[in-house]
């Protein structure tokens, strides 16, 4: 549970994420035309909605899996561990690959990402993610596809959480904390 009081302030519409999802999907499904090959993969849990948006809109045969990872810091953040906690159900080994993240915020869960799955032999590998946050890069890393670069504010929704809540908001809120620390 959150253990401070806060607000939270609408900074991306349904609206607004709706439009740019349908323009990435028209993109994605122009990029990958052809193809009868491609795996959505989520980033589980913050992609759920995202996914669940975009393959509706990606107009090509699709097969949608999941891998969970989980990043942590030690005493140096510029050395994060990320660990698997879920890998994929399916081999993506000569497949077409679309990584799906909700937010690049640091850069090494999709640094670390990227770098296992390309060692399973993918034919194409290609990520997208709904928000950057280039202010706090560690890890060299940029998505393929961006839906919003934001700056370095504390967001939540349409997937996304803070301390697991808030998930289920149907857009992107600055959360704004009303109490000090
Ligand atoms: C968040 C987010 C990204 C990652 C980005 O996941 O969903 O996967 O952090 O951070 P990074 O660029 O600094 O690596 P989190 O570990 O909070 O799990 P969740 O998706 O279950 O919320």
């Amino acid at each position: 549970m959150p253990q401070r009081a806060y607000v939270i302030d609408e900074m991306i519409s349904a609206k607004a994420i709706a439009a740019r999802v349908e323009e990435l999907a028209k993109e994605i499904t122009q990029t990958f035309r052809g193809t009868d090959q491609l795996v959505v993969v989520g980033l589980l849990r913050g992609s759920f909605v995202f996914i669940a948006d975009l393959v509706r809109e990606i107009d090509l045969p699709v097969e949608v899996d999941f891998l969970e990872a989980s990043s942590y810091g030690d005493a140096m953040e510029s050395s994060r561990e990320v660990r698997l906690i879920k890998d994929l159900s399916g081999e993506i080994q000569g497949r077409d690959v679309l990584v799906v993240e909700d937010i690049v915020d640091t850069g090494f869960t999709l640094h670390h990402v990227i770098h296992m799955l390309r060692a399973r032999g993918p034919r194409r590998l290609e990520t997208i993610a709904l928000l950057d946050k280039p202010a706090r890069r560690e890890a060299e890393v940029k998505a393929t596809w961006t839906g919003f670069e934001i700056p370095d504010e504390f967001v939540v929704g349409y997937g996304i959480d803070y301390a697991q809540r808030n998930r289920n908001l149907p857009f992107i809120g600055k959360v704004r904390f009303t109490e000090a620390e």
